[in-house]
């Protein structure tokens, strides 16, 4: 199991890092989250070295995309090997700074920023806006005018590259709700003279989650440095591009792995020359293989044909394959060695038919009561989860150097009803 061999059978017990599963499972609630931060530290540092060889990389600032991964614990991790954070909203920012991220490594995407939102970064001075639309440029400046701060900002270009991901994360293409044009970057500049509370420094783009063609990346930089070279010469100041992130993950064995090397290299050929700061905002690449959904077989139907695998874990817990149709390997805690198998349809307790985690999956035999790993759910797994049919949020439980920890309590069911008021007449 090399595509997440941080988790991995030794002796017949599925482990992370060592510590069994099944023995962290014990005294718990299924289902929970496990993470492992020896993977998060590594994939981090991974791409850190893929960077080392080019000056125009070496030093340039990693942003965790926190929308993948929000636990603080492991943001905390993250902040502490260096990473900065690239956030989407209050919460994120909250997070972030509750977790330790200074302010000026911080980045804020997206295309529906508040005044709210907007006051909050900017008075905790964030590094950059990605600024996604000329009526938010407007927005920072009159907020920051208030607050008596300039406000920094990029501007977010959509440069109408096509990901070749799955449509509902791609993010690059015309017609997407994201960024700018290149004639509306442009006026974004141009309009950004007369803001005096906003100074806008640079350039973002991003074209979408779970990729893996280089050349995708390497159309949209260099439609990015072209621009760059357009806006310079009309005299504007762009010190940063923001190269975004979206760096895919194998999701099973045999899977591409994504070549941070050749990415370097094509970062490196396109933006060597052009003396600008370089920012990246990989989420997934960090988190994803990083963690499990460990759940608990209620029942084994068997109906007609099918043979309906019932988990204690839902789309509410694990939504991607709801929303996606993502599929997620599944590994018993405890190693079948006989080879005897049965196809099965992996369900969840929620009332809807989209709650399958996937049909007519080859497994070996299992038996109610018995414990599963969804695998590479670290990323928008926990980040993602719902109370759906009022089922509390999960635990989620971490591997450090041999030790377990709760990084998040499960949800009680009593707070779900306490948030909530009667209508006193
Ligand atoms: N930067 C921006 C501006 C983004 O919108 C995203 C992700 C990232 C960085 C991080 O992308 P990553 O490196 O993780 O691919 N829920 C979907 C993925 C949505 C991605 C949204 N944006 C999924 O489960 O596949």
């Amino acid at each position: 199991m090399n595509f997440t061999r941080n988790f991995a059978y030794a002796n017949g017990a599925l482990a992370c890092d060592g510590v069994s599963l099944a023995e962290i499972a014990q005294n718990r609630a299924t289902p929970f989250y496990l993470y492992s931060v020896a993977h998060m530290r590594e994939r981090y540092q991974k791409l850190f070295e893929s960077f080392a060889p080019y000056p125009a990389l070496r030093s340039a600032l990693i942003c965790f995309a926190v929308k993948s991964c929000s636990n603080t614990a492991l943001l905390q991790k993250l902040f502490e090997a260096g990473a900065g954070a690239d956030i989407v909203s209050e919460g994120e920012l909250a997070r972030a700074l509750h977790a330790g991220a200074a302010p000026e490594r911080i980045v804020f995407s997206g295309v529906g920023k508040t005044r709210s939102e907007i006051r909050a970064a900017c008075l905790a001075g964030i590094k950059a806006f990605n600024v996604e639309s000329l009526e938010e440029l407007i927005l920072i400046n009159a907020v920051a005018a208030e607050e008596n701060r300039t406000a920094s900002a990029m501007i977010r270009f959509n440069p109408d590259v096509n990901a070749g991901t799955l449509d509902g994360i791609s993010t690059g293409r015309k017609g997407d709700k994201f960024g700018l044009d290149r004639d509306g970057v442009k006026k974004a500049f141009a309009m950004a003279k007369d803001l005096s509370n906003v100074s806008v420094r640079g350039v973002s783009v991003h074209i979408g989650s779970q990729i893996f063609f280089i050349d995708r990346f390497h159309d949209a930089y260099v439609r990015t440095r072209n621009l760059v070279r357009e806006i310079r010469a009309e005299g504007y100041v762009v010190k940063t591009v923001d190269c975004g992130g979206g760096f895919g993950i194998p999701y099973a064995e045999g899977e591409p792995v994504f070549n941070t090397n050749d990415y370097a290299e094509t970062v490196n050929d396109v933006f060597s020359g052009e003396n600008v700061e370089l920012i990246f905002e990989p989420g997934r690449f960090i988190a994803g293989n990083a963690g499990v959904l460990v759940t608990e077989i209620v029942y084994v139907k068997r109906e007609g044909d099918h043979i309906f695998l019932i988990t204690d874990a839902g789309m509410n817990d694990l939504a991607r394959p709801a929303i996606y149709g993502a599929r997620h390997e599944i590994l018993p805690l405890t190693e079948k060695k006989s080879g005897v198998t049965e196809c099965y349809d992996v369900v969840g307790p929620v009332c809807e038919s989209t709650d399958q985690f996937g049909k007519k999956i080859t497994l070996p035999i299992l038996q109610a009561g018995e414990k599963i790993a969804f695998l590479s759910a670290g990323a928008y797994g926990a980040s993602m989860s719902s109370e759906y049919n009022s089922r509390p949020l999960i635990e989620e439980v971490a591997v450090d150097q041999g030790k377990v920890y709760t990084v998040r309590r499960r949800q009680t069911i009593q707070s779900l009803l306490e948030r909530e008021r009667f209508i006193e007449q």
